[in-house]
């Protein structure tokens, strides 16, 4: 069914207690065609609203595509480029919380470190200028030890705290389209989202 198919059916109930069981069947449908076109939803959302953050020598839109750039030229694993292209994504509208946005956006089709370097990056990058606004840069140390905790320390030094370039040859949104789309097509909570240590998460 398309999403417009989809969505030209609606249910019945004015509050849920009055929904029936063909309600909920139906928005169960509707809700799965919805899902397919998650990737389409962030995809744009990236190439306008995060075009409109302003602020540094990039805005936002170009910083995140400068990040992943610098990932895939890396040969980071493709889930890596894409939570690199989508790490900065929550900015908008929780600059405070804005890598816990990013992460559980990304949180079913991704590795549970992949999601913890996501979900903590905002702290990491703290390192390279909260000494600078009476914080403490070493504040990601309470972390030490953790198994993502290296990783989420070169995700900063390599890629986030060094896209902020303009002249840098940064790829153009459409290059990580299809990698956005493959890994919005997983199956969601597949096993490779599960910790080995669920303490780990
Ligand atoms: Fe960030
Ligand atoms: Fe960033």
């Amino acid at each position: 069914m398309s999403e417009q198919a989809a969505q030209s059916r609606n249910a019945s109930y004015r509050r849920m207690k009055d929904g029936t069981k063909a309600d909920y069947v139906l928005m169960a449908e509707n809700a799965a065609v919805f899902t397919q076109h998650t990737a389409d939803r962030v995809l744009s959302y990236i190439d306008t609203v995060l075009a409109g953050v302003p602020g540094e020598l990039v805005d936002t839109r170009e910083h995140s595509l400068q990040t992943a750039t610098r990932a895939f030229r890396s040969e980071a694993d493709e889930e890596t480029v894409v939570a690199a292209l989508l790490h900065d994504i929550g900015v908008p509208f929780a600059p405070d919380n804005h890598d816990q946005i990013a992460a559980d956006i990304l949180r079913p089709y991704v590795s549970w470190e992949t999601d913890w370097v996501v979900r903590h990056h905002g702290i990491f990058q703290g390192y390279y200028y909260f000494h600078h606004v009476g914080k403490d840069r070493d504040a990601r140390d309470k972390f030490r030890g953790h198994p993502a905790f290296e990783k989420t320390v070169s995700f900063c030094e390599k890629w986030d705290q060094a896209s902020f370039d303009p002249d840098y040859d940064t790829m153009p949104l459409s290059a990580f389209e299809p990698m956005v789309q493959r890994i919005f097509a997983r199956d969601a909570w597949d096993a490779r989202t599960r910790a080995p240590d669920e303490n780990a998460v």
